[in-house]
């Protein structure tokens, strides 16, 4: 435990010490940011990539280029309102709280202005977008499941008793109830912590299948270096092709790939789909790839109450909330958000907020929706196309 502990102090010395040298900072201080470094390693401008004792690896992973240094092991300058700082990134053991390793550093004069910066641009700067509403029970399954089944304690239990470091969890239910809404949450927890994370979209697998070796490209399209996130938003999108009949052998390659993945710290993964679960293939669902389902459906009284909650005070005066409750019963978070936007619409025209008016609006836009066939999802097809669903455009 001592031993441990005096290498893990004097790798921290060891690294501050190259850094001061090498950045040329007098009197080095080092602080975690947390979430103040993303907006001050936004604002402020990138400088040169330093190696220490001679390490620099670059990282090209795509989706961690904003947020991070374009590192995985090394350093890199930055330069803000003639504040000069260095973002250290050197955890080379992810079983151990990586605050010594991976850093920012600042010479102790500037030590206060650049506290300053970080306020200044943590309130300016983007602000975080409001979690989804869940209920609370589902909130914390999937925080579980993601972002704390990646915290350091959790992997450091796994590895004791030779768990399995990946989670997969997969978001089903109808549109506009929050699955993206939710991997966008996740996403912002990746970046406050600076894990890595990964966006698949569906053409950047489509891509991966193209040619020889597709599921070497898929395999590297899901995997991360370091401990991660990856996303596959609307996965049911990509699977499905649309000229060709083989959605089982891209399947089948997607399988296989997911399960040659090596697993370096730990990952999650998020797949989301509109498709209903029990039409899922259930090779997909099985445990080792989906550990966990969560069905999101429109929302009860009660959450439609908590997202009424979050609209501006003006509308909630101007509005009888337990009527607006009552009469969007089976309505889509998304479909309640746009009756806000009749109503902001009345309101420019007629001076007051009428929920009637909305309400009946809504019904007549969404009547020229409705006569439109419903779209196929899933990417379950064979069975679905014998069960003789269409498909739109
Ligand atoms: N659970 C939720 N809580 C709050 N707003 C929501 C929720 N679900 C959906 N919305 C609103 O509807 C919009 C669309 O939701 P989205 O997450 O894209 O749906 P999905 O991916 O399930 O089709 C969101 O941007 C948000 O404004
Ligand atoms: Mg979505």
């Amino acid at each position: 435990m001592f031993s441990r502990l005096t290498h893990y102090t004097a790798a921290h010395r060891f690294l501050l010490d190259a850094v001061a040298k090498e950045a040329e900072l007098a009197d080095p201080v080092a602080v975690c940011p947390d979430q103040y470094q993303w907006p001050l390693v936004k604002a402020a401008r990138k400088g040169r990539a330093i190696a220490l004792d001679g390490v620099l690896v670059h990282d090209w992973s795509p989706g961690s280029r904003r947020a991070n240094p374009g590192l995985v092991l090394g350093a890199r300058l930055y330069e803000l309102e003639g504040v000069r700082f260095v973002v250290v990134q050197f955890a080379v053991d992810h079983y151990m709280d990586d605050a010594g390793l991976s850093f920012l550093a600042v010479t102790r004069r500037d030590y206060r202005r650049l506290y300053r910066l970080a306020l200044k641009y943590h309130k300016s700067g983007e602000t975080w977008s409001e979690p989804p509403i869940l209920s609370e029970a589902q909130s914390a399954k999937l925080w579980k499941n993601t972002i704390g089944y990646l915290e350091s304690d959790n992997l450091e239990r796994i590895k004791r008793y030779g768990g399995r470091a990946r989670r997969g969890v997969l978001l089903t239910g109808p549109p506009g109830n929050g699955k993206t809404m939710a991997c966008r949450w996740i996403w912002e927890a990746c970046l406050k912590r600076r894990w890595e994370y990964r966006l698949v979209t569906a053409a950047a697998f489509r891509d991966s299948l193209r040619g020889c070796d597709a599921e070497e490209k898929v395999r590297k399209l899901f995997t991360v270096q370091r401990r991660g996130v990856i996303f596959f938003d609307d996965m049911d999108l990509a699977l499905r092709d649309r000229d060709k009949v083989n959605e089982t052998d891209d399947q089948s390659v997607f399988l296989t790939a997911l399960d040659g993945i090596q697993i370096k710290e730990g990952v999650a993964y998020v797949f989301t789909t509109n498709c209903p679960l029990d039409l899922i293939d259930r090779a997909f669902k099985r445990p080792g790839r989906i550990d966990l389902a969560l069905n999101f459906q429109p929302p009860s009284a009660e959450l439609r109450r908590r997202l009424f909650e979050r609209w501006h005070s003006d509308l909630r005066a101007g509005l009888d909330v337990e009527t607006a409750v009552d009469s969007t019963q089976g309505y889509s978070f998304a479909e309640i958000e746009e009756l806000r936007n009749l109503l902001i619409l009345r309101y420019a025209d007629a001076g007051e907020w009428d929920w009637t008016w909305a309400l009946e609006q809504f019904a007549e836009n969404r009547d020229d929706l409705a006569l439109r066939h419903r779209r196929s999802l899933g990417f379950a097809i064979p069975q679905l196309a014998a069960n003789g669903w269409s498909e739109e455009e």
